[in-house]
Order: C-alpha cells, then sequence, then structure tokens
C-alpha cells in the first residue's frame, strides 16, 4: 500500500520516477503524484485514479530536475482526490514531502500547527509531516526531518525535499519500508526493490529512526539524534527481468510458471538427495526446537492457507500441539505464550502489520517467533528471532502464487527438522517425506506442461454466480486457497469448507449444476471425501475434481477431474493447488477482470 519514490542524480528525474511508481503500481493505489525541485519552485502535479491520469498531467510538467519524489496512494485518511494525493507542500510551497503508513498522532498534532498558523490542504495525516518539518528548517533539511521524527506516533516512511537545499533527499522509516538504490552517480529511493531495479542492484537497507541524507554521489545514515550509523550496501539477490512480464500475458501468470524454481530455490542447499535436512540458515537452536511444548501459526490470506496445510504434517510428524489463527484474531484474543511456545509467523512480504502486530505481541510475552519470508530485510525479518526466507523471487501479481507453494515446501522442510531433533517420527519415514519433496518441483512442472481438459472447464463454467470449494486433512486449507484465487481475481463468490462440513449448512446452496470443486489427491481421508463426493452428485450439482493421474475411478464420479502427478500425501497439497491458481486464471481472464491489479486490493497490506 502506498508507494515513495524519489530520484537525485544527473538525469531528468521525471521519467525515472514515473517509471518506477509503475513497478510499485502492483502495492496498490487509488491516487498518484509528483514533485520535481525546479530551480527556487517546486513543479507538482497530482491526479485522481490510475497512473495513466498522472503521466497525462505529468506531460505538462516536462521537467529536466534532477530531483524529485513520485508517489502512489493508497487511501486511509481522506477520500482519493488531487488534494490529498502525495506530495504535500508545506504554507511556503518550498519543501515536498512523500509518505507510506499512518501518522497515529496527526489529530493533535495538526490542532498544534494550525494554532501556529500553518494552513492546511488535504485531510491527510500525511500533511503533519511537511509543516512539521517546515518548522524545523533553521538548521536544514536533515536536521528538520529529525525534529519531525521526534514528534510521530505511528507507523510511517517518508522522504522530503526542498528548493532550498536542491540535490538532496532525506529519508526515514518506522515500522514501514524504505531502501536506498545506490546507483553510479544517482541515488533511488523507494518502499520496495522493484522501482529501482532496472537502474541498479546496489541498496542500503534501512532501519527504524534511521534518517538518510541522500545526494547524486552517496548516502549517508545517522540516527535520529543525529549520531552515525553503519549501513553498508548489499546486493539485491534479484534478477532486472523480476519485475517484467518476460513474455507472459501477466505477472500472475508468470509466476504460476515460476512455481517450479521457487521451490527448488527454496528447498537449494537444505534438502540433500538421501532426503536429509539442513536449516542451520534459520538460527533456531535444536535446544529450543527440542523445549517447545506448542506451536502457534499466524498469518493472513494465503500465507495462513500455506499454514493451515502444513500444521497437519508439523503435529503428525513433529508432534507438537499446533495451533493456527489469522494474525488479525490473534492479536487480540489474548494468546497463552511462554518460552516453550514458538510462534511461527508466515508472511511472504513480511510487512502486513497484522503479523507483525502479532510477532510483536508474541515476543513481548516471551515467545520466539520463527518469520517465513520472502523478502530480505523486511520488519519480518527485524522482528523476529529467527527467520526462515523462501526464495521465491520477486512476486508483483497481487494474487499470491509461487511465494505460497515456496512457503509450503519451507514450512515441510522446517517440519522434517524438527520431527528429527525431536525423534518425533521414524527416520525412514522422514526420509521417505524428504526424498519426495526434492521431486516435488519436477512434479508441478509436469503438470504445468500438461494440464489438459483445464481450459474447457474454465471455458464451461466461467460464467457461473458461484463455486463451492471442498476438501479435507491437507486439502482443507488447498480449497480455501483455489476458493480465494477465484473470488480475488475474478470477482465471483466462493464458499470454501472442511468437506464433512458441508452437510451442517453449505449443502443448501447446491442445486442442479451448482460448480463444486472439491480436491481429492489421495492422502487418509480420501475415502470419506468420495461419500462427500456422492452427497455433492445426489444433489445434481456439478463436481470438478483435483485428483491424482492415476484415479480413473473418480472419473465415473466427478463431472470433470483435474488430474495431477501422484505424490506423497503430504506434498500433494502443492502440486493440488496449481490448477485450482490456473482455473482461476483462466475463469478470470475469460470474465474481462485485471488479474494483477484485483480491485480493491493491495499487494502489501501495511493498515489494519
Ligand atoms: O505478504 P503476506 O503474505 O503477509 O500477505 C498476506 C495476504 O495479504 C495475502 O496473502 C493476500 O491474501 C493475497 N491477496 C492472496 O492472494
Amino acid at each position: 500500500m502506498c508507494g515513495i519514490v524519489g530520484y537525485v542524480g544527473r538525469r531528468p528525474g521525471q521519467p525515472i520516477i514515473l517509471s518506477g511508481l509503475r513497478r510499485l503500481e502492483y502495492r496498490g493505489y487509488d491516487s498518484a503524484g509528483l514533485a520535481m525541485v525546479e530551480p527556487d519552485r517546486l513543479a507538482v502535479v497530482r491526479a485522481v485514479g490510475n497512473l495513466d491520469s498522472l503521466f497525462a498531467a505529468a506531460d505538462g510538467l516536462d521537467s529536466s530536475s534532477c530531483t524529485g519524489l513520485g508517489h502512489t496512494r493508497w487511501a486511509t485518511h481522506g477520500r482519493p482526490s488531487e488534494e490529498n494525493a502525495h506530495p504535500h507542500q508545506d504554507c511556503g510551497g518550498r519543501i515536498s514531502i512523500v509518505v507510506n503508513g499512518i501518522v497515529e498522532n496527526y489529530k493533535s498534532l495538526r490542532e498544534e500547527l494550525v494554532g501556529r498558523g500553518h494552513v492546511f490542504t488535504s485531510e491527510t495525516d500525511a500533511e503533519v509531516v511537511v509543516h512539521l518539518i517546515e518548522e524545523h528548517m533553521g538548521d536544514g533539511l536533515a536536521a528538520a526531518v529529525r525534529e519531525t521524527v521526534a514528534r510521530l506516533d505511528g507507523h510511517y516512511a517518508f522522504c522530503a525535499t526542498s528548493v532550498d537545499e536542491p540535490g538532496l533527499i532525506v529519508g526515514t522509516r518506522h515500522e514501514a519500508p524504505l531502501v536506498v538504490g545506490v546507483g553510479d552517480g544517482e541515488m533511488f529511493l523507494a518502499s520496495a526493490i522493484p522501482a529501482f531495479l532496472c537502474h541498479t542492484k546496489r541498496m542500503v537497507v534501512l532501519e527504524d529512526d534511521d534518517v538518510a541524507v541522500v545526494r547524486a554521489d552517496g548516502v549517508t545514515v545517522t540516527d535520529v539524534a543525529g549520531g552515525p550509523v553503519d549501513r553498508p550496501a548489499q546486493e539485491v539477490p534479484w534478477d532486472d527481468d523480476a519485475a517484467e512480464k518476460g513474455g507472459y500475458e501477466t505477472f500472475m501468470l508468470k509466476e504460476i510458471y515460476e512455481q517450479p524454481t521457487a521451490i527448488a530455490d527454496t528447498l537449494a542447499g537444505r534438502l540433500d538427495d538421501d532426503g536429509g535436512v539442513d536449516l542451520s540458515d534459520v538460527g533456531l537452536s535444536d535446544d529450543l526446537l527440542r523445549r517447545l511444548r506448542r506451536i502457534y501459526i499466524v498469518a493472513c490470506g494465503t500465507s495462513y492457507h500455506a499454514g493451515l496445510v502444513a500444521s497437519y504434517a508439523l503435529e503428525r510428524l513433529a508432534r507438537v500441539p499446533v495451533q493456527i489463527e489469522v494474525a488479525s484474531e490473534f492479536r487480540y484474543r489474548d494468546p497463552v505464550l511462554d518460552a516453550e511456545t514458538l510462534v511461527i509467523a508466515i508472511t511472504q512480504s513480511g510487512e502486513t502489520l497484522d503479523t507483525l502486530v502479532a510477532m510483536r505481541l508474541s515476543r513481548a510475552a516471551g515467545a520466539p517467533v520463527l518469520a517465513l519470508t520472502n523478502i530480505m530485510g523486511s520488519q519480518a525479518t527485524r522482528d523476529a528471532d529467527a527467520v526462515l526466507f523462501t526464495r521465491a523471487g520477486l512476486e508483483i501479481g497481487v494474487a499470491a502464487t509461487k511465494t505460497h507453494t515456496a512457503q509450503v515446501a519451507a514450512l515441510l522442510l522446517f517440519t522434517l527438522h524438527l520431527a528429527e531433533v525431536r525423534g518425533a517420527a521414524p527416520t525412514d519415514e522422514l526420509i521417505r517425506v524428504g526424498r519426495a519433496l526434492r521431486n516435488v518441483p519436477q512434479d508441478v512442472q509436469a503438470y504445468l506442461d500438461n494440464h489438459r481438459g483445464l481450459d474447457e472447464i474454465a471455458e464451461r463454467y466461467h460464467d457461473r454466480r458461484f463455486f463451492l470449494y471442498l476438501g479435507r486433512h491437507t486439502g482443507f486449507g488447498v480449497c480455501l486457497e483455489g476458493a480465494l484465487k477465484l473470488k480475488e481475481i475474478s470477482y465471483i463468490p466462493t464458499e470454501a469448507y472442511a468437506a464433512g462440513e458441508m452437510k451442517h449448512g453449505p449443502i443448501a446452496l447446491l442445486d442442479e449444476g451448482s460448480p463444486v470443486v472439491v480436491v481429492a489427491t489421495d492422502g487418509p481421508v480420501y475415502p470419506k471425501l468420495v461419500s462427500n463426493i456422492e452427497e455433492v452428485r445426489a444433489r445434481k450439482a456439478d463436481v470438478i475434481a483435483v485428483a491424482s493421474e492415476d484415479n480413473t475411478a473418480i472419473d465415473e464420479l466427478a463431472t470433470a477431474v483435474l488430474h495431477v502427478p501422484r505424490c506423497d500425501p503430504w506434498l500433494a497439497p502443492i502440486v493440488a493447488v496449481v490448477p485450482l491458481q490456473l482455473l482461476a486464471y483462466r475463469i478470470a481472464r475469460l470474465t474481462g477482470c485485471d488479474v494483477d491489479q484485483p480491485r480493491n486490493l493491495a499487494k502489501t497490506v501495511t493498515v489494519e
């Protein structure tokens, strides 16, 4: 949510900032703006709606300035409007700022500033920042930013620039992302790496309350008191083409097809040919793992579904009680936590506010926190005791796909490690699952290479107004994920249920021809699931089953079958979710939806 782009260098900044904003579109926004520092004035344009409106407005600006700021805004305080769009200017029109996040104490600050004669032009919480900076400009912009930070409560990142100090941008962050891209004679500031990835692969990751003083020839970082801090530049682990569609019609389709690589990279160096696991990169001691008496998994959306899928294996193989909760509920339920409860927080972005708050709350209660994330340097990596990285690469499609399957693979790795350390499962069973896990990338690839029947099913059902999804055991999380994918990118209402619960209510929804998607890969409850399919068919509803490739018996039972490679039941969810991603994708395309940027959704949800 909200995207910041700053540029200071030797080239005209306007096209660089605008293309950076284009690369942050996936974060979600409803208005956008640009401010360029001209000699003795700011040139500012803002527009409501998508970036095309801003690009059109910026045409008239035609600035050749080499310093400027850009912003995409996802409205929280104040409706989407030109006045509320960033950048915001001070009363004198000499300072400009862009803010991501929320300034919680903005009301009292605004009253105070108005009392001292400041004139506000927007309804936003963010505008207080520029007026505070204006008040403290006596010792220059960097000092003014430091003074301002001391007055703010909330979680935010912001950048400021001033016509009185051309060639300078000052940026800071507090529990919201901001990275500095280090180029050759030019520097970038951004909420996320893709904004500058086509210009440089070197970056400085800022920590909370760092103040970065950025000029074309380099960056100096201090703490809020002005004391120097050392933030060495590091290499971005993604290729330049990660932010490009690479010949695919959408990012989502590209990312679906990247899953074999995402899973293989996540397993690389952590799983040997004999199924042995090495998770020494994670930083959790064997002693702690042996002492654990309980595991809590907290996450949101698709990450929650990954946790749900893996929770069955964790409990069964590692013999630890596992509780799983959506982060937005967990934080308010006053959970019972202690030093022997491991909290696993799953968040691909590492920035989801509900999950971050759940993590902080857990640590404050003395529970060790393991973060499972895809993003180096993200807030989750700072707020955790240990980090297990997925290595799925950059995911731009708002609908998570490759990060989900990589999460499940990583959680299964962790399960095998925990089970081994605790001596909780027979070694030969762990080896069998470990070896099968090594083959999962090939299984997913095999399905992607041959998904016969899928396009016909999408064509046949794409105009239906409701889909029911059913699954049991590990297939329950898969059906929840399949239903979420369809509803978020096609806007078709879906309901996902544990198949055994169907008779307690959802069965009333079924009618002749209602599409019911059933995750029916092999597993301990497969025979029970067959009974549920019979119940659906008895109501004349249609069953679209996902089943193992050599399960021909199900062809007689279901209306249509999506056959996937047969694999170990613990791993089947990774393969079984792929046809559901593709089915949702095809249906959304047939209904003309924008799958990469569905309405109302943001890739990273940094508000409560
Ligand atoms: O970055 P996170 O994994 O914490 O994100 C959690 C959810 O916001 C995310 O999975 C969301 O549900 C996606 N739209 C799913 O496609």
